[in-house]
């Protein structure tokens, strides 16, 4: 592993490094180890925290805690979490392991890859795991971190890094690039499908290299990316995590939906248009990554189900639907919304416990919610929506 750094560095980030290196000090790892056998809760993490300061310098007591209180969020997207070293915004923006496994797989064939923006290593692990990469971050802590963490994952000896402005970097012998540009400063958030660097410098990289994946959010706009590219969304689950475009060269369809871990997957499949009935005997709620994708018709048509509305995304059939792509609901009541008429029946249907799921309908689904009163002894779904142009209700219960 190599490391070079082009910029300047500041006194906070220079401190900031400095006590990241104490943190990675056995002295530092001592505490870490320590902190890894305490059940730290809020009511009593000041009782620690001081009895560990009798043993420990002051600061390195407060940096261990926080990174141990990161480690423990940060197990819901890392194996190694509890071994790892973040940032706040490090982690958030970070790709979790099951997606960044997923889409390194895509680069099996690309021998020397780049990772720019490369963060704390969420997705540079996973392109290292195979291949030599070089990782490009402007943040110097990331960059260390990213090290560290790759240590952890066992891939360090494949990477080399450079602290830099991503806009510097040679990419002669480069043969495909990952990026994934910040969607928050350290000053917060960024507006929705702003990004540093932004999506079109991302995309004018074509120029430099033909094999060519960006990470954006999951609410990007399709018409983001010229023709040829591909848009995929990938949930975890039924939770839409993100988007990521996949450049011609490693591009095989225009529009995917894909479920994580199971990796179910699904493309565009242009065929008739799909019908536009009143709701059935059952409902299906298509899994969001299908919905972004833009590919609920082709779910409809592979199940041989109806909409019931034109721009509503829930689908119908009088048959039982088995589908990875969504959660099918057995309709028991499916009628006019009528905000004073439903707490009647949903009483005569013996409803104790609604999870309300409102689609195309306005109106405040809490207040509605507490305004129940519900007594029955059964759990349902209620789905507040629109069936063809009309404010409609459907009672639900889960299909076993
Ligand atoms: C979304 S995070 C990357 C997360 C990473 N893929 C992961 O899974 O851990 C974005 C990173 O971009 C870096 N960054 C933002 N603008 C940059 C630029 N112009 N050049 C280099 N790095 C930049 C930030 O410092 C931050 O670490």
């Amino acid at each position: 592993m190599q490391c070079a750094r082009t910029m300047g560095t500041m006194t906070d980030t220079t401190d900031a490094i400095t006590r990241f290196h104490l943190l990675l000090s056995q002295q530092g790892q001592e505490l870490l180890a320590r902190l890894a056998q305490e059940d730290l809760t809020p009511n009593n993490e000041l009782k620690i925290s001081t009895q560990l300061r009798k043993e420990y310098p002051v600061q390195l007591v407060l940096d261990a805690i926080t990174q141990h209180q990161l480690r423990l969020k940060a197990t819901v997207k890392f194996s190694r979490a509890m071994e790892m070293f973040f940032t706040k915004s490090g982690l958030e923006q970070s790709s979790s392991e099951v997606i960044a496994q997923y889409r390194a797989k895509r680069f099996t064939n690309i021998a020397q890859m780049a990772d720019f923006c490369c963060g704390i290593g969420g997705d540079l692990i996973q392109l290292a795991n195979s291949k030599s990469v070089l990782a490009v971050d402007k943040d110097p802590l990331h960059l260390e971190m990213a090290k560290a963490n790759a240590k952890v994952y066992s891939v360090v000896d494949n990477i080399s890094c450079i602290e830099s402005d991503v806009r510097d970097v040679d990419l002669q012998t480069i043969e495909g690039v990952f990026i994934d540009p910040a969607r928050r400063t350290t000053e917060g958030r960024l507006k929705t499908g702003d990004s540093e660097p932004s999506v079109e410098w991302c995309t004018d990289l074509l120029r430099q290299v033909k094999n060519l994946a960006i990470k954006a959010a999951p609410g990007i706009d399709h018409e983001t990316f010229p023709s040829g590219w591909e848009l995929e969304f990938i949930a975890i689950g039924k939770d839409l995590k993100e988007a990521v475009a996949w450049s011609p060269s490693l591009s095989n369809a225009k529009r995917r939906a894909t479920i994580l871990p199971t990796g179910h997957t699904m493309t565009e499949k242009p065929g008739p248009p799909v019908n536009v009935q009143m709701p059935g005997q059952f409902i299906l709620d298509p899994n969001p990554s299908v919905t972004r994708a833009g590919l609920v018709e082709e779910l409809a048509r592979q199940l041989d189900a109806w909409k019931i509305d034109e721009k509503i995304a829930f689908l119908s059939s009088d048959a039982p639907m088995s589908s990875p792509f969504g959660r099918t609901l057995k309709v028991i009541d499916s009628l006019p919304w009528n905000q004073k008429q439903l707490p009647h029946k949903l009483k005569e249907h013996d409803i104790g416990v609604v999870d309300i799921r409102r689609r195309g309908l306005a109106g405040d689904v809490d207040q509605f919610h507490r305004s129940l009163k519900l007594t029955g002894s059964r759990t349902a779904t209620l789905i507040m929506t629109r069936a063809q142009e009309k404010p409609w209700a459907l009672i639900c219960l889960d299909v076993d």
